[in-house]
């Protein structure tokens, strides 16, 4: 039988994302309403190995649902990948009376978080948070629709330069090895093409769209790039790749990153979280361990950790079908 849960520590770890702070406060919340204790743990899995630990009570997380980045700050804990590292961070929740993590976080964290659990039977409950969108079993990651909308708004202002001088912007979004970040922001900010990571389409493919795009009387383009798409290119070298082409383009290149990651989240971030961090705690409270609450066509969903890390990356054929045919 498993052991009564009194009290769950709650951590943030590996890039921030908004919404972080929205989750914290339902984890802690939640378990206000449950009665149970919680602690939040700096620094992710790091503060975890060090002890750095706070009481959360239900006023302690006021004011921070409208908040961007984590108030529990987070880390990507080198340490905390060996297995004296994870010993310490055990014996620092057994002094500390912590009976359960919820993990917010993206793939390194649930891989952390399974370690841990398997080493020394320790229940965890992941939250899937990245702006990247790369966790599997749910349909959105914490942070991954804010950084969209940030996105759109940083290209909506590149369009005006681009549409008054006549120039061809090269964009380029984070997302690691995921096109998601790309290819709907691609969309969704109107541009000519799209180079995600998930189709290894080579240069070729958008030589011939600003080909068409051209004789078809655009005067003006942007081509979202992501930041690990497999052309084999830089931004700037695709850039240069394309002016060798064709002179006659005036292009500039613009690398949005880090504040793809910042800012308020949006009410659709805020309320996902607030879903997902109850659905942690009540998970935890139903005896379910090495799982990660996610969303899945509306319905909050449990999903086993490792398939959360395991899958395949994949393309959303529909989307590319309708970027193709929206921007002719
Ligand atoms: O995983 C989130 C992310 O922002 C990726 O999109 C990007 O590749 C990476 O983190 C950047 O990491 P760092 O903040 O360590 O430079």
């Amino acid at each position: 039988m498993s052991k009564k849960i009194t009290k769950i520590g709650v951590l943030t770890s590996g890039g921030d994302a908004p919404g972080m702070n929205a989750a914290i406060r339902a984890v802690v919340r939640a378990c206000s309403y449950y009665h149970l204790e919680c602690v939040g743990v700096y620094r992710g899995y790091q503060g975890l190995i060090e002890g750095d630990f706070e009481k959360l009570d239900a006023r302690s997380v006021r004011n921070v649902i409208n908040r961007g980045g984590t108030f529990l700050k987070s880390t990507r804990s080198l340490e905390f990948k060996t297995k004296e590292g994870r010993k310490k961070a055990h014996d620092q929740l057994s002094e500390a009376g912590v009976d359960a993590l919820v993990v917010i976080g993206g793939d390194g964290t649930f891989t952390g978080g399974v370690f841990f659990s398997d080493e020394f039977n320790f229940p965890i409950v992941g939250i899937p948070a990245t702006i990247d969108n790369d966790i599997h079993g749910t349909d959105y990651t914490l942070g991954y629709d804010t950084a969209l909308n940030t996105v759109v708004e940083a290209i909506d202002k590149i369009r005006d330069t681009a549409s008054s001088h006549n120039r061809l912007f090269l964009v380029e979004v984070m997302g690691r090895d995921a096109g998601d970040i790309a290819l709907n922001s691609g969309i969704g900010a109107g541009a000519e093409e799209i180079l995600i990571p998930e189709e290894d389409a080579g240069v070729a493919r958008m030589l011939e769209s600003l080909k068409k795009s051209k004789m078809s009387g655009k005067t003006s383009s942007i081509i979202v790039v992501a930041e690990g798409e497999k052309s084999g290119k830089n931004i700037f070298q695709l850039a240069e790749f394309i002016h060798e082409q064709d002179e006659s383009y005036d292009i500039r290149v613009s690398v949005l990153g880090h504040i793809q990651r910042g800012g308020s989240p949006s009410c659709f971030d805020r309320v996902l979280a607030s879903k997902l961090g109850v659905g942690a705690v009540e998970a935890i409270i139903d005896g379910k361990t090495k799982v990660m609450i996610g969303l899945h066509h509306q319905n909050v969903v449990t999903v086993p950790l490792e398939t959360a890390i395991k899958g395949e990356p994949k393309v959303d054929k529909e989307l590319r079908r309708v970027a193709d045919i929206t921007s002719v």
